[in-house]
C-alpha cells in the first residue's frame, strides 16, 4: 500500500483512493473512492468513479472513463476512450419526477479478467464478463460475455473469424 501515486502531476483530483505501490498518474485524472494495484499507469484525462477496482500492472489509457461497479483484475490493458456502463436503462428522474438517487437504478457488474485488453473506443455494456487474454476491437459495442483468449469486433461485438475463444493466452 502506498500514500499516493509515485509521480508528480499538475491537475489531478484525487480522493479516497486505495493505492498500490508505483502506480503512475498523469494529468487531468479524477479518482475517487476506487483501488488501484501495483504498477499501474492512468493517463490523462480519465476518470475513475467510487467502486471500481483496477489490478495490478494495468494500463489505463487517455479518455477513459471506469464507473462503479467495474473490476479489472491484473494486467489489463484499455485503450483510449474506452466509456464502461453501469445502468442499463438510465433515466434522469424517478416516477415522482425529481432527479433519480442512488435508490432508483440497478447496478451492473462487470468483470474484465487478467490480460484481457480493450481497443479505443470501445463500449462495454454492464453486467457482462470479458474473458483472461480476450482482445476487444477498437470501436466495439460489447453487449455480452467475451471468452476467454477470443477477439471481438463491431457493434454489437462478435466473434472475428478464427479467433481462439476457450483458452487465455498469457501475454508478454
Ligand atoms: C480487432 C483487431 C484486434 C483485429 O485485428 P486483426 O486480427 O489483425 O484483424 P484484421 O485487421 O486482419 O481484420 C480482420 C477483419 O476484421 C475487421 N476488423 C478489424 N478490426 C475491426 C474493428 N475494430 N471493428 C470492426 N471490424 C474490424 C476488418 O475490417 C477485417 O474484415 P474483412 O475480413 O471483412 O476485411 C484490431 O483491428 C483492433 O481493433 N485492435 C485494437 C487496437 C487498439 O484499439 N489499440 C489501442 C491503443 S493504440
Amino acid at each position: 500500500m502506498a500514500d499516493g501515486p509515485v509521480n508528480d502531476a499538475p491537475y489531478r483530483l484525487i480522493r479516497d483512493v486505495t493505492f498500490g505501490e508505483n502506480v503512475v498518474v498523469y494529468s487531468f485524472t479524477n479518482l475517487y473512492g476506487c483501488r488501484i494495484g501495483d504498477d499501474t499507469r492512468i493517463g490523462t484525462f480519465v476518470e475513475i468513479q467510487r467502486g471500481a477496482v483496477i489490478g495490478a500492472r494495468c494500463k489505463v489509457q487517455s479518455h477513459t472513463f471506469v464507473c462503479d461497479g467495474i473490476e479489472l483484475e491484473d494486467e489489463v490493458f484499455v485503450g483510449h476512450g474506452v466509456m464502461f456502463v453501469n445502468d442499463r436503462r438510465p433515466r434522469a428522474t424517478s416516477d415522482g419526477g425529481g432527479l433519480q438517487t442512488e435508490d432508483d437504478w440497478q447496478l451492473e457488474r462487470t468483470l474484465v479478467k487478467r490480460g484481457a485488453s480493450l481497443g479505443s473506443g470501445a463500449i462495454v455494456l454492464g453486467g457482462v464478463t470479458i474473458g483472461e487474454g480476450a482482445l476487444v476491437g477498437a470501436g466495439a459495442v460489447v453487449t455480452r460475455d467475451v471468452a476467454a483468449g477470443e477477439t471481438v469486433a463491431g457493434n454489437p461485438a462478435r466473434a472475428l473469424a478464427g479467433s481462439a475463444g476457450g483458452s487465455a493466452p498469457p501475454k508478454g
